[in-house]
């Protein structure tokens, strides 16, 4: 993470500046800040004039820590649009009202966000937030298209409840969500190029339950945390993503559309009806390899038996290896077409006496074919569930493998939208 130290000293906290424009959304720029400072930065508030007349300064500086400004005109001597702007390593604003797009596009300095934001050199995470019929108008547009252009990272934002009685595309995308891209920001101020726009990513996450009883399933810890970061790295690089999502509750990142599945099978119809749309997959889901022979169809009675019956469970089919396969043909499947997609599988692994964790994820690149393979060691409290992921990634034409240190589950996605990237331009290029 940026900040770094120097010989003897302890870390010096990364200082993220979050400016807060003046719509309804300012209120949740709260929740930001309390989520940047329990990760650790040091954040400095900078609202406009409006933001102040949705939440007072003195909410932002008990939560900060530190004054609050809003014009260029407070503190003169030590000119702390400069100040702060060169300090700054990373500047979120959040919400980015139409206003402060345009005057950030065009380049304005009338308020102290506005001139902080020409001063910095650090990355811009945008998270806009407005009515519908602002953010699709051709100004809008063009400004957020400059933006982007000039290498901020504008967020589009999520669909749902507006102001009033409105819902559309305009409410600001989950604060967790927007501090999860500023904390991979932090870590690699380049893990959010345009890259992907115009391409169609499918990634399932989750666990697959599969049904005993009305009441009882064969699951597993799976929590979805992997695969919706994937997502949300890609969608903030541009791409259109749908998740395939087993039995988890996360909120999808803004744009994507959740196709919510239960059990392997289920996941399997919707995945070999979706890829056919799909530049690229990647499989987190932990899918169930067994499912009960048998669904009983009422709950199974403990019946006063000393012994529980045996259960019986026969082998779900193997998407991915199925996805891959279907790929190569010769045959008509729905993998089977001019530009097939890229297939990027996952493996949870554990080392025994038979191979260590990457032993074990070389044999399973083999036998699945898929091109690439995410190998993350589990048990003892990792991969599942948890925020941060270790993984070396496999791939199947011989490349070096990419070995990902523990850090946020962003990082991670980060390294496969690299990946997917360039695998996608040399398709392209062979096209
Ligand atoms: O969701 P989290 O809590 O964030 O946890 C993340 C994770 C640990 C679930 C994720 O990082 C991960 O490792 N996902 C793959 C889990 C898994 O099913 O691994 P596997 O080694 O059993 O399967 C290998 C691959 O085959 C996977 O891509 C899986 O989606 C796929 N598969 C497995 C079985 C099956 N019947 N069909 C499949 O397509």
């Amino acid at each position: 993470m940026a900040g770094g130290t120097t010989e003897g000293a302890p870390p010096r906290a990364p200082k993220v500046l979050l400016g807060v424009a003046g719509g309804i959304a300012a209120y949740k720029a709260c929740e930001i800040l309390r989520l940047l400072r329990s990760a650790g930065a040091d954040v400095i508030v900078v609202p406009t004039p409006n933001a102040l007349k949705f939440i007072g300064a003195a909410t932002f500086e008990a939560l900060s820590g530190h004054p609050v400004a809003t014009d260029v005109f407070t503190d003169v001597p030590h000119v702390a649009h400069v100040a702060t702007g060169q300090q700054a390593d990373l500047v979120v604003v959040a919400p980015a009202t139409a206003d402060l797009l345009a005057r950030a596009a065009a380049g304005r300095a009338d308020d102290l966000l506005a001139a902080t934001l020409l001063v910095t050199r650090a990355p811009v995470l945008m998270a806009p937030a407005m009515h519908t019929e602002m953010w699709t108008h051709p100004a809008t547009v063009e400004n957020v298209q400059r933006l982007r252009q000039r290498g901020l990272t504008v967020l589009d934002p999520a669909v749902g409840r507006l102001t009033g009685a409105d819902s559309g595309a305009g409410r600001l995308p989950e604060p967790d969500q927007i501090v999860a891209l500023a904390l991979l920001l932090l870590r690699r101020p380049d893990a959010l190029p345009r890259d992907l726009v115009g391409r169609r990513l499918l990634v399932t996450a989750g666990g697959t339950r599969e049904p005993l009883d009305p009441v009882r399933y064969l699951g597993n810890r799976s929590s979805g945390k992997q695969g919706f970061a994937v997502a949300l790295v890609a969608a903030a690089r541009g791409a259109q993503v749908t998740v395939v999502a087993a039995n988890t509750a996360l909120i999808g990142p803004p744009g994507a559309t959740i196709v919510p599945v239960a059990d392997a099978r289920d996941l399997q119809a919707r995945v070999t009806e979706l890829v056919t749309d799909a530049d690229a997959v990647v499989m987190a889901a932990a899918v169930a390899d067994f499912r009960p022979k048998v669904i009983v169809a009422s709950k199974i009675k403990k019946d006063n038996r000393s012994e529980p019956a045996a259960l019986e469970l026969v082998t779900n089919p193997d998407i991915l290896a199925g996805l891959a396969a279907d790929r190569a043909g010769p045959g008509s499947g729905p993998a089977q077409r001019p530009g097939m997609p890229v297939i990027v599988g996952f493996a949870a692994e554990t080392g025994d006496e038979h191979g260590s964790v990457l032993d074990h994820g070389r044999a399973k690149l083999a036998r699945k074919g898929c091109d690439l393979l995410v190998v993350n060691g589990v048990g003892d409290g990792r991969a599942f569930e948890v925020d941060d992921n270790a993984a070396v990634i496999l791939a199947a034409d011989g490349s070096d493998p990419i070995d990902v240190p523990l850090g946020p589950k962003t990082v991670l996605g980060a390294v496969i939208c690299d990946e997917l990237s360039r695998r996608l331009s040399t398709v392209d290029a062979a096209l």
